[in-house]
């Protein structure tokens, strides 16, 4: 026993750097009065018992809480352990040397309280490095990085017709001024319903009219009352593609408005059904097929979206061209498969995801740009964004004696301001550096402030901008506003920004420039068109009208190009709204984006999917939850991946129950010396990352030395080991032994 008045306080950490930041915050501590009114003796024992040992350990023999600040000083000033003599000599050396100690014994009969007391301090240089082998594995570090293309496409493979044609109740809504009503009479099945714009929806009902929201909720009743089984969307059947701007808006508010309208009415009444959205030579099935109507394809991107925000709808667009069979068009219809469905004759082709690793990328290369001519003008709608600005910056240092046009809403302020709003920081003052770092490479950069979706504004702009600069020889179509919420709780307002920023901007644009047209338009458009979220349907049908009209246009005079971006890491709307990690994509840092971007205008393709597959993320399984093929060299790779994360999974949780059983620790702390079975293995848990042999049940976490990085492993063990779900956020609320065994136990009685 140690004599009275004279106690061993011991401190250890996994490296020198640790160990000296440790014995400093102890000093900082005690001047901060962290130690008053406690008991040295308490302090003594809670290093003692409630401290992980560690490589690096010093030990001093303290009489009080000055005593102890002279030693801490000294251990800093020598940087060395002192020698220890006199009766505590023994356990002194023991601990020094690594060897057990019985604290217990050297208590002789004192209990001691458990305080609080400065944390561990992690050493940032090699923290990683000092994580037992188990953790290393569990937490995956040791994963080799595997690489993948970063450019992908969307092919339209040929499918075999749906195997099961199942029965059920039709009923069609049709537009009598296209050709749906004839293709449908035929190949619907007996006892179907049609409605046409225009007929009174009931009997003695309003007509029906496609802008109306109170039309589609009529049709809903019907299909309640009727028990329909498949609800085919017909509206959107014009045989040839949009001739003007007029019919693009008549078009959208009757087409994509109508079955927004729809969707709505369908969630709110919880109706279950199959939705068939039917189009007419929507898609363009080849590439360069300029007579698609790529305006009605904008409803493919709708329904992607709205069948993961109400699963009980299942969607399938079926796009079809006059020659398609009546028996194949009616098991179309009827099937149980679901997606896009393109028919051509007796052809049918469903959306595939493939590699395209032959676009070679060389991020920050120099170099002359084949499709930047000396002295051109580029518009670059969306220009005062992040992408825009960053193409900017891009094309100017490659070619600096052009003009850059950037459109958007907001503009730039008059030049006047420049200084002081430089001066002010902000997003602005990032706009103006870029503009004059422009001019300083020695090129002209206008701002123009103008409504992209405004069609009337866009037009005038553009026939200015023609008149004063002449031909615009490039476009880069980046203007956009991401989507904001789910269709239930959308407004047609905002809807329509979204949508219009793109599309009728994309429509406009490709019109005034017809006949004198630029060397490339390149669409900035999204990982929605082909992968959406919920919340993302006016974002991916817009989106889905940039990849397909890109498409069709493809081999034309203009070289147009769709790029679908998946989030961009540092900059722009990703970055703004929080959306910039890894998912089942990796983000793109910006040089690879500008790469892709040059690589896609040096070749003669019509889309180039932006983004490297996060085979090795947990939520690589998403990508096979689209009605979208995945390549058969993807889908082994996704195969591989998940096979992978299964094993790793089950080892990990093997490795971890055994281990935690293997740990030898007693619960402490409680006057009866009772403790309950999941007591016990909670101990044992926490035991094995602090590695005491010996844990007080009601001894604080924080105070055992824990800290957040610890917290996330422990619950992790705390969860596999009992086969609860218990997370960290459990973990820092429970905090000691007693109360996680009890949350724990109340876990799994009641799950
Ligand atoms: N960043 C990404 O991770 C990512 C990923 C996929 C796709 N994209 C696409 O890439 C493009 C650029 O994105 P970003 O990240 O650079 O976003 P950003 O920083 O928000 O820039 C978007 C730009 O579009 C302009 N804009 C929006 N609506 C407009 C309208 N009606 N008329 C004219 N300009 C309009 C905005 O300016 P005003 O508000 O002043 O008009 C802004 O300059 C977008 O089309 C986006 O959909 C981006």
């Amino acid at each position: 026993p140690a004599p009275p008045g004279e106690y061993l306080f011991t401190l250890s950490a996994a490296t020198l750097r640790s160990l000296t930041e440790l014995v400093r915050s102890y000093l900082r501590f005690l001047d901060n009065g962290g130690l008053e009114g406690v008991d040295l003796a308490d302090v003594c024992h809670t290093t003692q018992v409630s401290r992980s040992a560690h490589r690096y350990r010093v030990a001093l023999v303290v009489t009080g809480f000055d005593d102890l600040r002279r030693g801490l000083e000294g251990l800093l000033s020598d940087g060395q352990q002192p020698i220890t003599d006199g009766s505590l000599a023994e356990p002194a050396n023991a601990y020094l040397r690594g060897a057990p100690v019985d604290w217990r014994a050297l208590a002789a009969g004192r209990s001691h309280r458990i305080v609080r007391l400065p944390r561990y301090v992690f050493d940032e240089t090699t923290a990683w490095l000092e994580f037992p082998q188990t953790w290393r594995q569990t937490m995956s570090l040791e994963r080799a990085i595997e690489r993948h293309p970063v450019t992908h496409d969307v092919e339209l493979a040929p499918m075999p017709a749906p195997e099961t044609t199942g029965a059920g109740t039709v009923l069609a809504l049709v537009d009598p001024a296209t050709e749906a009503e004839t293709l449908l009479a035929s190949a619907l099945p007996e006892n179907s319903w049609i409605v046409r714009l225009g007929d009174p929806v009931a009997p003695s009902g309003n007509p029906f009219s496609a802008d109306s929201a109170a039309s589609f909720e009529r049709i809903v009743a019907l299909v309640e009352e009727r028990a329909i089984t498949h609800l085919v969307y017909a509206l959107a059947f014009e045989e040839k593609p949009a001739a003007d701007i007029e019919e693009i808006e008549r078009r959208s508010t009757k087409n994509l408005y109508g079955l927004f309208h729809l969707a709505k009415a369908l969630m709110a009444a919880g109706a279950k059904l199959d939705l068939v959205v039917l189009t007419r030579s929507a898609i363009s099935a080849e590439e360069g097929d300029t007579s698609a109507v790529t305006e009605n394809a904008a409803l493919v991107g709708f329904g992607k979206v709205f069948v993961r925000e109400y699963p009980y709808v299942k969607v399938k667009h079926v796009d079809v061209d006059l020659a398609v069979p009546v028996a194949a068009l009616r098991a179309e219809i009827l099937a149980d498969q679901y997606g896009l469905s393109v028919l051509r004759g007796e052809r049918r082709l469903r959306e595939v995801f493939v590699e395209v690793p032959e676009i070679e990328l060389a991020p920050g290369a120099d170099g002359p740009r084949p499709y930047l001519r000396p002295g051109g003008t580029y518009l670059i709608t969306g220009g005062t964004g992040a992408l825009g600005l960053a193409v900017a910056r891009d094309f100017a240092t490659a070619q600096p004696d052009i003009t850059v046009v950037l459109l958007s809403r907001s503009g730039l302020p008059p030049r006047d301001e420049w200084d002081e709003l430089l001066a002010a920081a902000g997003p602005m003052a990032g706009r103006i550096r870029v503009v004059r770092e422009l001019e300083s490479l020695g090129t002209t950069a206008r701002a123009i402030s103008v409504d992209a979706g405004d069609s009337k504004a866009l037009a005038e702009a553009v026939t200015q901008l023609r008149q004063e600069h002449g031909r615009i020889d490039g476009i880069v179509h980046a203007a956009g506003l991401p989507g904001g919420s789910t269709v239930m709780f959308r407004q047609l307002d905002d809807f329509d920004a979204v949508v219009r920023a793109k599309l009728h901007a994309a429509f406009v644009l490709a019109e005034l420039t017809r006949d004198d047209p630029p060397d490339f338009v390149a669409h900035f458009s999204s990982v929605a068109s082909v992968f959406p979220a919920p919340g993302q349907a006016d974002y991916a049908a817009a989106n889905y009208y940039l990849d397909n009209v890109a498409r069709a246009q493809a081999g034309g005079g203009t070289h147009v190009i769709a790029l679908d971006w998946v989030a961009w890491k540092e900059i722009g709307m990703a970055v703004d709204f929080g959306t910039n990690g890894d998912t089942m994509f990796k983000a793109i840092p910006t040089a690879v984006g500008l790469a892709v971007l040059d690589a896609g205008l040096r070749s003669r393709r019509s889309r180039l999917f932006a983004g490297e597959i996060n085979y090795a993320g947990e939520l690589i399984h998403l990508l096979r939850s689209y009605d979208v093929g995945l390549s058969p060299g993807i889908e082994a790779t996704v195969e591989r991946h998940m096979h992978a994360l299964a094993e790793r999974l089950a080892k990990a949780t093997e490795k971890i129950r055994a281990t935690v059983a293997a740990v030898v620790v007693e619960p402490d702390g409680r006057p009866d010396g009772n403790y309950s079975d999941t007591e016990r293995s909670v101990a044992q848990c926490l035991a094995l990352a602090f590695g005491y042999d010996r844990i007080d049940v009601e001894a604080d976490f924080f105070d055992l030395g824990g800290d957040s990085l610890m917290a996330a492993a422990v619950a992790n063990n705390i969860a596999v080991y009992h086969g609860v779900s218990y997370d960290v956020a459990d973990l820092l609320a429970d905090r000691t032994v007693a109360e996680i065994a009890y949350h724990v136990d109340d876990l799994r009685d009641f799950g």
